[in-house]
Formats: C-alpha cells, sequence, structure tokens
C-alpha cells in the first residue's frame, strides 16, 4: 500500500500544471486572441491570474487571459463596465455559443464542454477561460468590476506575480504547493472561502518561513489559521483594487469558518491514525473528509 508520505507527493503532482494542459492553454488562448482580434481593438493579450502565477489547483478551469484594449476602445470606459463586459460576452456568444458563455463579475467565461474522469482529470484540457477586458492606465490597469461602486478595479497582476515567486522562495519551494492543495480543498468543499483568491492572499502573511518540511502539519495549521483570521478585512496585495475579502458577508464567513475548523481537525485526525499505524484510515481521511478524489489511496 502506498504511504501517506508517497501519497502527498503523487498528490501534490497531480495538482501541477502539465506540459499538455499548457499547451492545451495557449492554444485556447491563441484561439481567443485571433478571434477577438476581429472584434476589437486589443492592442496586448497574455495568460494569467494563479494561471500564470502557478497557484491554480486542478482540474484547470477558469484560466484568465487579459485582454488590453486599445484606443479605439477607449470610449467603453466612460460607459458603465456592464456594457464592456456585456459586448464580450456578446461576441464570444457568436463563437462559443450561448450555453458556453457566462458573464460574471469582472470578466467573461468560456467553457469548453470538456469533463472529468473519477479522479478528477481532464486529459489535460483547460475546462474553461476567463476573458478579462482591461484598459491600461498609467502604471497599472484597469478592470470592469461590477460589485464596486465606481465600476471599475485597478490591478497589477505583476505585483500579485512578484509576490508569489518570493514567497515561493523565502517557502523552500513549497508555498505555492501548500496554497493548490488548499485551493483543492476549498474547491471540494464547494468554495466557502470567496474568491479563492483570498487564499493565496491569506497565505502570503499567515505561512511564516521557513517551511516546517511535512505538508500535512502544513495544511492542518493553515486552514485553523485561516478560520481563525478570516474575519479580517484582507486587502488587496498591490493596494490598488478593493479589499480581496469583499466576497463574502458575516454569514459566509462563518459558514466557512465551520469548515475550515473542520478540515483541520479532520487533518489532524489523519495524522492521528498514521501515528497510530493506520496507514489506510489514515488516507481515506485526507481523501474523504479533506482533498476529495485527487488524493490517491494507491
Ligand atoms: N480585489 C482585487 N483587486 C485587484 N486585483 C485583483 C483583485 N482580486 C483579484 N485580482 C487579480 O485578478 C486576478 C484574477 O482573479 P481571480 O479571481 O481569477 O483569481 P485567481 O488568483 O486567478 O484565482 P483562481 O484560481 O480562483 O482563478 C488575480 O489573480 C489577481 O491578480
Ligand atoms: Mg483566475
Amino acid at each position: 500500500m502506498i504511504t501517506v508520505d508517497e501519497a502527498f507527493k503523487k498528490f501534490r503532482s497531480r495538482l501541477e500544471l502539465t506540459d499538455r494542459e499548457q499547451e492545451d492553454a495557449s492554444r485556447r488562448h491563441n484561439e481567443i486572441r485571433d478571434y477577438l482580434r476581429t472584434k476589437f481593438d486589443i492592442e496586448d493579450d497574455f495568460l494569467t491570474g494563479s494561471y500564470k502565477r502557478w497557484t491554480k489547483t486542478k482540474p484547470l478551469k477558469d484560466v484568465d487571459i487579459f485582454c488590453v484594449l486599445g484606443k479605439e476602445e477607449r470610449h467603453r470606459r466612460d460607459k458603465p463596465p456592464a456594457e464592456l463586459l456585456k459586448a464580450f460576452e456578446d461576441a464570444l456568444v457568436e463563437k462559443y455559443g450561448r450555453d458556453k458563455v457566462t458573464c460574471q463579475r469582472r470578466s467573461v467565461m468560456v467553457e469548453f464542454g470538456v469533463t472529468t474522469d473519477a479522479d478528477e482529470d481532464t486529459g489535460g484540457k483547460v475546462m474553461s477561460i476567463d476573458v478579462v477586458p482591461a484598459f491600461t492606465t498609467n502604471k497599472h490597469y484597469e478592470i470592469p468590476d461590477t460589485a464596486t461602486s465606481s465600476g471599475w478595479t485597478e490591478t497589477n497582476p505583476k505585483v500579485h506575480y512578484d509576490l508569489a515567486v518570493k514567497a515561493q522562495e523565502a517557502y523552500s519551494g513549497a508555498w505555492k504547493g501548500i496554497v493548490r492543495m488548499t485551493k483543492k480543498w476549498n474547491s471540494n468543499q464547494g468554495k466557502p472561502v470567496k474568491p479563492s483568491f483570498l487564499i493565496e492572499v491569506m497565505a502570503l502573511e499567515l505561512l511564516h518561513p521557513p517551511f516546517g518540511g511535512d505538508y500535512r502539519l502544513e495544511i492542518k495549521a493553515f486552514l485553523a489559521s485561516l478560520a481563525d483570521r478570516l474575519d479580517e478585512t484582507w486587502p488587496e496585495p498591490a493596494k490598488l483594487g478593493p479589499p480581496v475579502s469583499d466576497g463574502m458577508n458575516q454569514a459566509a464567513r462563518d459558514a466557512a469558518k465551520i469548515k475550515l475548523r473542520a478540515g483541520s481537525d479532520a487533518a489532524a485526525k489523519a495524522i492521528q491514525l498514521e501515528r497510530q499505524g493506520k496507514n489506510g484510515e489514515a488516507l481515506k481521511v485526507w481523501r474523504n473528509e479533506v482533498f476529495g478524489p485527487m488524493f490517491p489511496l494507491s
């Protein structure tokens, strides 16, 4: 039978981006870029968000593409942000069909009809892409944000990218893995923590270097500290956009705290079982009560 150590190793590698996924993301990016360039004046476009930072969990969905709009589209900045999103939505519906396209708070999502197997594997395929229309400002970007009063959010993916790189280095290369695993816990629980970017933002402060060397203990402690600190306001790390913690009201926070504490308790239980030599039972707790079907039993 596989040991818990081996299972964690396998789980970690399952959450890494594969070459095939990167090829598929790049193919989809080019396809969307080529199409949108026939519809809008687009100055630049690039893959960004957690995909670009390697903090995305699996199965691979909602890969962010930034589309930086050129001069011809500038007039759209003077109108409500929902109109810009609607224009992108309409264009994408024309190509991908009504049932594949959804307008969101800051982006338009395109789903590709990809399914997963019992281990939540997509066979190297990206399930969906979030297209984010953006304008350049002095040093940063502005994106539509239908949940804020101004309607626009300033952002700078480069700042978030650099912070993740620094944290990863300080944490002996284990920081992104812990973020990916915790995001997997979150999606397996039905996304109690919203947005999942909040997990990454909190990890910048809550995971104190050095890395202790044991993923089990790190996960148990991180889930507990997320619960302890979830009621605080978590500013956007570049200090440009609204607090990243603005996506949950008190009821949602309270529900998330209960799930986070249950997750940490399940991790403690699994650690205890393993110490008692009950390897098989420990594996099942990690899979059934913490991470879901991507955590291997063999
Ligand atoms: N409140 C905010 N202010 C400014 N920029 C933000 C804010 N929230 C998110 N962003 C930026 O937009 C990017 C895309 O947002 P998104 O919600 O898709 O997060 P993500 O990090 O890509 O996580 P996920 O894995 O859930 O896709 C983030 O990676 C971050 O760089
Ligand atoms: Mg994203």
